[in-house]
């Protein structure tokens, strides 16, 4: 891998909001999947409050991702994985994830920490770390986590679902369970199958609710 440094982003890095937001928008318009709006302010202030964790090559911006706190820190998200396309496939997401991970865990050790995710690397990643998979039920209830599907394009199955379940599958990491590293609970043909399954199930109840409007 190039010379990439990971650090806990500052207000030095506030420069690299946009940008962050314009890598994280326009890869959702290459996948075709709904993806929570950041807004570059957004991103700023978890970088003020320590909360958020960026890559660097030589000062260009390569990777990032932020710590969301729920619950008064019953839970911890890390969301808004991204690296940047230059960047992909030599391990970096992985190495950002541990990271937010590992600095996670030390300054919210009694949290639980959570995701939700459609996309397959980021399910990889999380299961490697000891997360598993769990229903919606088990994240936190917060309205303004939620909130934040709004601006998904796929915002209209998790209403029609109750909030109960939609096309991205919810992990979590419970740090009191002691569950061990490395202890994989998927197969990658498995875990793809299930996917595609679920977006199968969850897509033609859509196309259902559209047509009965
Ligand atoms: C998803 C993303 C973060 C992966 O970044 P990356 O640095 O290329 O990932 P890594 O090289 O660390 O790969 C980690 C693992 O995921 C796998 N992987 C990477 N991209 C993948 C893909 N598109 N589909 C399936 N698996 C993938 C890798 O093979 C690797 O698995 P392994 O540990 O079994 O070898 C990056 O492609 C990205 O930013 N995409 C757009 C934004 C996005 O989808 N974010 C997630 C939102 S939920």
């Amino acid at each position: 891998m190039k010379q990439i440094e990971i650090i806990i982003a500052n207000n030095d890095h506030l420069g690299y909001a946009q940008e962050i937001c314009d890598v994280i928008s326009d890869s959702a318009k290459v996948r075709g999947t709904g993806i929570a709006k950041r807004t570059p302010e957004y991103i700023q202030t978890k970088m003020n409050n320590g909360n958020a964790i960026i890559a660097l090559c030589k000062g260009k911006f390569a990777g990032f991702c932020y710590i969301e706190v729920w619950g008064h820190e019953k839970y911890v998200a890390h969301s808004g994985l991204i690296v940047h396309p230059d960047f992909r496939n030599q391990g970096l997401a992985k190495k950002i994830k541990e990271f937010t991970f590992n600095y996670s865990l030390q300054k919210y050790p009694h949290s639980k920490v959570f995701g939700i995710t459609t996309g397959l690397a980021v399910m990889k990643i999380n299961s490697d770390l000891g997360y598993k998979p769990v229903t919606f039920s088990e994240l936190t209830d917060d309205p303004k986590f939620w909130a934040g599907c709004k601006t998904c394009t796929n915002y209209d199955i998790l209403t029609a679902k109750d909030h109960k379940m939609c096309l991205c599958t919810g992990m979590l990491y419970d740090p009191a369970n002691g569950i061990k590293k490395k202890e994989k609970w998927y197969d990658k043909k498995v875990l793809k199958r299930l996917k595609k399954i679920k977006q199968t199930m969850l897509t033609s109840n859509k196309q259902l609710l559209l047509w009965k409007k």
